[in-house]
This record gives structure tokens, sequence and C-alpha cells, in this order.
């Protein structure tokens, strides 16, 4: 359990690190941080590892804080490069987007105490991954 502390940690430190003026690696660097948080909550409410709630409220941050920054990471001129998945959608229905991203904030919001609470908010926060990447973002598997 330390082990996923520890590297969620260094990945929330690799992201303030990338904060570079590259908008397009900077959005990637969070979602990968929220992939590897969702990977350590998947784990826990599957029950493959033990429920740590040091590790349940990390993941939910992790997701919040990536949320809470992405919504700046698309502006006008990162439409392209760093083989960037983000639709064109974004640019041309950035209300539809925000609401999605606040709706994500929201969803990641919750302060667990035991399995059953962070379960229930781990469902909610990833509930968003499909929505989202579904209408805002390019298939690429
Ligand atoms: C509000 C929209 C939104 C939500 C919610 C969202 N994503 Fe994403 N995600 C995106 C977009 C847009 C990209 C493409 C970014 C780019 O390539 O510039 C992306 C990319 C990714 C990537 C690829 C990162 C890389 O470049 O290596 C992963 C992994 C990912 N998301 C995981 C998740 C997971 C897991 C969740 C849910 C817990 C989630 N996302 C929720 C919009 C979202």
């Amino acid at each position: 359990m330390r082990l996923i502390v520890a590297g969620l940690a260094a990945l929330a430190i690799t992201t303030t690190a990338l904060a570079s003026g590259n908008p397009a690696a900077e959005r990637q660097a969070l979602m990968k941080n929220v992939g590897a948080a969702t990977k350590a909550g998947a784990a826990m409410a599957k029950g493959e590892v033990d429920f740590d709630a040091v590790t349940a409220q990390l993941v939910l941050r992790t997701m919040n804080n990536a949320g809470l920054a992405f919504g700046y990471m698309f502006p006008e001129g990162s439409e392209t490069g760093e083989k960037t998945e983000a639709k064109p959608e974004i640019w041309s229905d950035r209300v539809g987007f925000d609401k999605l991203v606040n709706k994500f904030v929201a969803d990641t919001s919750a302060t667990v105490t035991d399995l059953d609470s962070f379960k229930a908010a781990f469902g909610a926060a990833t509930e968003n991954c499909g929505t989202c990447h579904k209408a805002y973002r390019v298939k690429t598997n």
C-alpha cells in the first residue's frame, strides 16, 4: 500500500514539474495521473488489495486535482501537437466540455472512510471517464 501512495505522490510531483507552457503535454500528464489513480482504486474496489483510507482518499484527490486544473489546459492554439487525442469539439463546444469537467470535479470530491463509501465514490468518479472520452477524446485504440 505504501508503494502505491508513494507512486501517486511521485506522479503529483511530476505534474507540477511539467507546468512548462506546453498545455497538451500538461493535460496528458494529468490524465496519466488519473489513469494511475484509477488503477490503484480499482484494485482496492475489487478487493485485490486491502482497503486503506489514505490511499483511497489519495486516489480521489488525484482525480479531483487533475479535474480542477484540466479545464485550463485547452487554450486556443493547443488543438494540435504532442499527438493530442483532444477532439476539436473541445474548442467548438467549450460549454459542453466544461460541464463534464465540472461534473468530474464534483464526483471526485467525496471524503471516504471505509470500503463501502470508497466503492460508491469511486464508481461515481469512474463513470465520467467514458462519457467524456466518447465526446471529447479521439479514440486511438
Ligand atoms: C472532462 C473530460 C475527461 C474526463 C472526465 C476524463 N478524461 Fe481522460 N482524457 C480526456 C481528454 C480530452 C484526453 C486527451 C488529452 C490529449 O491527448 O491532449 C484524455 C486522455 C486520457 C488518457 C491518456 C493520457 C496520455 O496521453 O497518455 C488516460 C489514461 C485517461 N484520459 C484516463 C482517464 C480516466 C481513467 C478517467 C476517469 C477516472 C478520465 N480519463 C476522465 C478527457 C477526460
